[in-house]
């Protein structure tokens, strides 16, 4: 594992907490002596964590599919805490059967990507005041699988039904997530704001993420899948690098990528497009009805 002695007496939210990369991610950084915030839409697993971690650990409730739920947290944040350090977008979910949230946007859209936009923007305020705050989206390997952007999931007129669909939007929000930490490193710098926004992925980790998927649940549990202790490294890295100037993709140092240490990739092509990152920020910026 790295050093930690950058992480130390910061306060964290960690989106999805309750089970997962996110919770070992949790208990890592509480275990550092770090004030680290459950941020988690199930009252009773969230809480269950909060115990279980002790010391250092909030829950407080957060989904980030839904913006009132967003909005709400950040309220309920302001009124407990004084200052936040770091913001480690992680909740996400995979192959999730046909659902629609609340304002009719897809669910994996909603919950993956337009989730990390949202929450991101509304926390600004709140990370300016750390010596050294960061964003830190966690992205995967799938975003590597888009070989052309398919607009069509900022208004879907079909459902996302067939496996084949369900995997083509997981690249895509991952892309997404991606591009949109690059451009928001591109738009801090050009505004002058001093916070670091930095793409990671953990390769492939044990976690419950395959549970919509019975294979796919499978999968995510073998043996042979490194776990999600280790699967952490990326984030964990991304948080405590000092040599990380925002702006990067923190990978991990093989050819495929599925395991090992934490390392800068290159990310998907398409990425480096300034035109489509521009696209993504202003369809997605009309979208959340917010912009930096
Ligand atoms: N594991 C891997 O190999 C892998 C690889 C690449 C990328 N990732 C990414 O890593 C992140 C964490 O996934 P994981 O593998 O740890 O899977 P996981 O065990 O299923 O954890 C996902 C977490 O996200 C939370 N979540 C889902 N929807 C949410 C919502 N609307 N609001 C708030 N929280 C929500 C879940 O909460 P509940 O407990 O309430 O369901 C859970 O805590 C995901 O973004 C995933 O795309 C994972």
């Amino acid at each position: 594992m790295q050093k930690n002695l950058n992480l130390t007496n910061k306060t964290i939210i960690i989106t999805g907490s309750s089970s997962g990369l996110g919770l070992e991610a949790a208990k890592r950084i509480a275990s550092l002596n770090n004030t680290v915030i459950i941020a988690s839409r199930n009252e009773k697993r969230g809480r269950k964590v909060e115990k279980e971690i002790g010391k250092n650990s909030y829950f407080m409730q957060l989904d980030v599919s839904n913006k009132e739920s967003m909005d709400n947290f950040v309220k309920n944040f302001n009124k407990k805490f004084s200052k936040l350090d770091i913001l480690i977008n992680n909740a996400g979910i995979m192959l999730h059967p046909p659902k629609k949230t609340e304002d009719g946007t897809e669910i994996t859209f909603a919950t993956n990507y337009l989730g990390y936009f949202y929450l991101s923007l509304k926390l600004i305020p709140n990370l300016v005041s750390s010596s050294d705050p960061k964003i830190i989206n966690v992205s995967s390997i799938s975003s590597y699988h888009v070989d052309k952007i398919n607009w069509d999931y900022f208004n879907p007129i079909k459902k996302i039904s067939s496996f084949k669909e369900k995997r083509e939007i997981y690249a895509h929000t991952n892309l997404f997530r991606l591009m949109f930490s690059i451009e928001l490193q591109k738009r801090f710098n050009k505004k002058s704001v001093p916070i670091k926004s930095i793409a990671c992925h953990p390769g492939v980790a044990k976690s419950q993420l395959g549970r919509y998927f019975f294979l796919a649940k499978l999968i995510y549990a073998l043996p042979v899948m490194v776990s999600s202790r280790e699967g952490v490294k990326s984030i964990i890295f991304s948080c405590i690098n000092q040599n990380l100037n925002g702006g990067e993709f923190v990978g991990l140092d093989t050819k495929r990528q599925h395991r090992g240490n934490p390392t800068i990739v290159k990310p998907n092509p398409i990425v480096e497009i300034e035109d489509q990152r521009n696209k993504l920020w202003q369809m997605t910026s009309e979208k959340c009805g917010i912009d930096l």
